[in-house]
């Protein structure tokens, strides 16, 4: 009998090959009444059942069938009678990989809270809340390269280290060889990076924008998915100090285009996550639903997950300039009644995830693209509209969510961006070779940043973005 090959659970359920003989690999999930256990390999979230003749088996085999051992199983595949399945198996050969000694195992089958299975996050893979967030994950990565390849586009490794700062926002990891506690100095005492491996002061990116232009500018459509880092101090469900993604970069884009494509984008992904991934988002729809019935009836979401997916997928995006939702949140009643944590006073106010979240779930009540920001809270890269005040910006809101895209039409023409560059204090000289785009050649272009996990939360209706990477990294947090 070969022991190597094994059929994946997801297969046997749906086979209807009774009579046949297989051999199924997974962990144990519960093994009841001495006689059934229900295995999970990973492949679905769905269990099989295998039936052991416990009369017939060896007893101290029997004690070892606990949850969590690694199992190998072979036998008749048949029809089951049992409600809830269709088939299971009648175990011939039962063999113990790996013991799991049901003292320690720090996984019962029972429900466990988010917070503890964060705690250990090696292990709560083999939940079935997060095999179902990870296939999600999983299907929505690969639709977007799908999505991309379908276009043309060309996937561009952008750098991890560097040495720009491609927002501007200065808070950045540090890459450093010098040796931290006597680092050597130049001559007015401070830290001497020429030194340092790369001879200059480098991070880890926050984005791979600027070099994605780089390419665009000779490729036409290009993307970059990869991981990047911020070192903001925000402890929030919606923040990562590491997290994904997803920049394309397009040539002779018009802010229009971009939105455009942001949008067939996350309608496109979605849509295939709902229709790969049906049975985990049936069952992500479920456990959302427990969950809000600890919630008083006013906080519960209005629309199940299903229901939120699919009317994200027909309805159009709602688009509307930044001065236009300023108008609305000033006369909205949580501004009036100062329900806001942060008021909207007046016009050139940065929206808070408060604020945006009222246009998208109170007011719109669909998800929103915002254009045409305040330059001043935006980057030196972005369009700068005829107004002088404003850019050709875009942020997409969801709902549950708030901002999920950042993007903007990029400012081609040299001097103004100089001048904006000069503004807002950032080094000309470094960014050579961005400037130099605009010298050699430049042309109209936009592109937009889509966060990833922030996509995950959307799609799985998780609420804790810690819960839909595998191993977060925020403040105070870098375990595993
Ligand atoms: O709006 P951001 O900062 O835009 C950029 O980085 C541009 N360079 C993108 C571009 O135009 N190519 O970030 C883009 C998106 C946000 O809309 C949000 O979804 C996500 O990245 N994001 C984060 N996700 C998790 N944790 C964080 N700390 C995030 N910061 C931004
Ligand atoms: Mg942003």
């Amino acid at each position: 009998m070969e022991t190597s090959k094994r059929t994946k659970v997801k297969e046997l359920l749906d086979s209807t090959a009774f009579g046949s003989t297989v051999t199924v690999k997974g962990w144990v999930r519960t093994f009841r009444n001495n006689q059934f256990i229900a295995i999970n390999d990973g492949s679905t979230i769905n269990n099989i059942q295998a039936v052991v003749d416990f009369e017939n088996t060896d007893e101290t085999l029997l004690k070892r069938l606990t949850t969590g051992a690694a199992i190998s199983v072979t036998g008749e595949l048949i029809e089951s009678l049992g409600k809830g399945q269709k088939v299971e198996i009648k175990v011939k050969e039962l063999e113990i990989l790996g013991d799991s000694d049901a003292e320690k195992f720090p996984l019962q089958p029972k429900k466990h809270s988010l917070e503890f299975l964060r705690e250990i996050a090696h292990l709560r893979f083999r939940t079935n809340t997060f095999n179902a967030v990870f296939k999600v994950r999983h299907a929505l990565a690969f639709a977007i390269h799908q999505f991309f390849n379908e276009r043309g586009f060309v996937y561009m490794h952008t750098p991890i280290i560097t040495a720009s700062d491609a927002e501007g926002a200065g808070e950045m990891f540090r890459v450093t060889t010098l040796d931290f506690d006597n680092p050597p100095r130049t001559e007015d005492g401070k830290v001497d990076f020429k030194q340092d491996f790369f001879g200059k002061s480098t991070n880890l990116t926050v984005s791979g924008q600027l070099e994605g232009e780089l390419a665009a500018m000779a490729f036409g459509d290009i993307y970059t998915f990869g991981p990047t880092f911020r070192a903001e101090n925000s402890n929030t469900t919606r923040h990562l100090a590491e997290f994904w993604m997803i920049e394309p970069e397009m040539a002779f884009y018009d802010l229009n285009d971009n939105m455009q494509l942001a949008e067939d984008l996350l309608k496109y992904v979605i849509k295939h996550a709902m229709t790969t991934c049906a049975d985990e988002i049936e069952f992500l729809k479920n456990r959302l639903l427990e969950e809000e019935k600890q919630k008083p009836q006013d906080e519960r979401s209005e629309l199940d997950l299903v229901t939120k997916l699919n009317f994200c997928l027909e309805n159009n995006f709602e688009r509307l300039t930044y001065t236009e939702a300023i108008e609305i949140l000033k006369n909205s009643t949580p501004n009036k009644k100062k329900k806001f944590k942060y008021l909207i006073e007046s016009w050139g106010a940065d929206l808070q995830s408060e604020h945006e979240r009222y246009l998208v779930e109170k007011h719109f009540k669909k998800p929103v693209i915002l254009t045409d920001y305040p330059k001043d809270i935006k980057a030196f890269y972005m369009r700068q509209n005829d107004d002088g005040k404003t850019v050709r910006a875009m942020d997409i809101l969801f709902p549950g969510i708030g901002e999920i895209v950042g993007g903007s039409q990029r400012e081609e023409r040299l001097e103004l961006l100089e001048k904006r560059m000069q503004e807002m204090e950032i080094s000309a000289e470094e960014l050579y070779w961005y400037l130099d785009t605009r010298r050699f050649g430049t042309a109209p272009h936009a592109g937009f940043g889509l966060g990833f996990e922030r996509l995950v939360l959307f799609v799985t209706g998780m609420t804790n973005i810690r819960d839909v990477i595998a191993f977060p990294r925020a403040p105070k947090t870098a375990e595993f």
